[in-house]
């Protein structure tokens, strides 16, 4: 007892006389600290979903014994309602789910989320964040476009860096085109072989180390997926855990449908947004393809399944507003290799079918793509879709990268090996597109910039 009086009395001489350390930084006692009722922005995983001009999706990971209040707040201090929606909560998980809807949004304005925590009556502030609408009603979309972020020990010194420059560089909006998470790499879980619960908890480690799901102000996310985030490498239809894999991956990424901007179609992730007199198709590659593998036949909708395939077909039919295809693995392969996965490559009875297709459509279109660990641009020559396109690869933001090969069809100096992101402004003008590109990384300039235009 009397050793306990002691050690009390010394440790209530440094906490309570001392506030600074020897480089005279200020510190909070850790008396402060278990009694604040307001952190700093960042304990938890929040993305923000689909997003319009007057409505936003928001899903933010929670313990699964906390039943958080959330409050939003305009600009002039008024708190709007927050609709939570649904809970994905899982038996196996010590986490959970809330997914927010939140209206009556106003574009270029910021408002604030505060996350609290209610507890033996004290109300604690456990996250702060801020964020705003689209201005989908414009013509130009201003936006970071990213593949391939492995959380791997080997990218510890990059991954901060990278997702500072993006951060810096201050997109409206980020589209991620696939292996978001690597839930089959080397370190956890076999190929082939993830379960409900290996995907969630790759899903969920992952994003508690990639700074973006914990930026203090959010950015509405637009994502599809590829193969190493649907659960296994080169995983197509027969996956056994696809199902799962579709549920985590929109539980993270999806959102309410907004009408006439943002719906998604129900059969697995892809969905079509509606917005800056432009189309965007976010596509799924993986739920209904036809394996790689031990192909008898090649199938004639081998690479997105038939229904996805008319989906596509009649959306850039019903009229002529210029669309943007977003798929994880490439449409033109450039040159065919073994080990590099392209719809023309792998799928290329369907491959044909889509060109007849897009020929005949009233919209012009321009294909983006990611999986191949360097960006490059393509230009598609006229004799393919009937008018001169192009396909736009980005890859990776941090995943292991070899040296490339050529490709006939680069842009000359459209191409970076370095771990990067596109930085897209995409201007909808005269039935058609105007795009300026740059690839951004670590360096203090673009590693390449293109612009062009596409017009039926
Ligand atoms: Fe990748």
């Amino acid at each position: 007892m009397f050793k306990y009086v002691v050690l009390s009395l010394s440790f209530c001489f440094f906490a309570c006389a001392t506030q600074t350390t020897g480089t005279a930084q200020k510190f909070k006692t850790a008396e402060e600290y278990s009694k604040a009722k307001e952190f700093k922005p960042g304990k938890l995983v929040i993305v923000q979903g689909p997003t319009s001009d007057h409505e936003t999706n928001i899903n933010v990971l929670a313990p699964r014994l906390k039943n958080y209040i959330y409050i939003v707040v305009t600009p002039d201090g008024k708190e709007l309602a927050v609709e939570k929606y649904e809970t994905i909560q899982p038996e196996i998980l010590l986490w959970k789910i809330d997914k927010l809807n939140i209206k009556n949004l106003e574009p270029n304005k910021d408002y604030t989320l505060k996350v609290v925590d209610e507890f033996r009556s004290s109300k604690t502030t456990v996250d702060t964040r801020t964020f705003r609408a689209l201005d989908v009603k414009g013509y130009k979309a201003r936006f970071a476009y990213a593949s391939c972020m492995a959380d791997d020990y080997r990218f510890t010194e990059v991954i901060d860096p990278m997702w500072d420059r993006m951060k810096s560089l201050n997109p409206d909006f980020i589209i991620l085109n696939g292996d978001v998470v690597y839930v089959d790499s080397f370190e956890f879980v076999e190929r082939k072989k993830a379960t409900e619960l290996d995907i969630w908890q790759r899903f969920i480690d992952s994003f508690n180390r990639l700074p973006m799901y914990k930026w203090t102000t959010l950015k509405p996310v637009f994502a599809t997926w590829d193969d190493h985030d649907f659960g296994t490498n080169d995983g197509a239809r027969d996956f056994p855990s696809k199902q799962a894999a579709r549920k985590i991956f929109l539980g993270f990424f999806g959102g309410k449908n907004i009408p006439g901007v943002y719906q998604l179609e129900n059969e697995s992730v892809y969905f079509s947004l509606n917005a800056f007199h432009q189309r965007m198709l976010f596509l799924d590659d993986r739920y209904f393809r036809q394996p790689n593998k031990e192909q008898k036949e090649a199938e004639k909708f081998a690479h997105w399944g038939e229904k996805q395939h008319n989906w596509i077909m009649n959306t850039l039919n019903a009229d002529g507003t210029p669309a943007w295809l977003f798929n994880g693995n490439q449409f033109f392969s450039g040159v065919d290799l073994s080990y590099k996965e392209s719809i023309q490559s792998n799928n290329p009875a369907h491959f044909q079918k889509i060109l007849e297709d897009l020929k005949s459509v009233k919209a012009p279109v321009v294909m983006a793509s990611g999986d191949i660990h360097f960006s490059e641009v393509m230009r598609i020559p006229t004799d393919k879709l009937g008018y001169e396109t192009y396909e736009l690869t980005s890859s990776s933001m941090h995943s292991y990268t070899g040296s490339g090969w050529d490709n006939p069809l680069r842009v000359p100096g459209a191409f970076s090996k370095e771990f990067n992101f596109m930085l897209i402004n995409s201007t909808s003008k005269d039935g058609g597109l105007e795009i300026d590109v740059e690839s951004w990384g670590l360096a203090d300039k673009p590693y390449f910039k293109n612009n062009f235009r596409v017009r039926k």
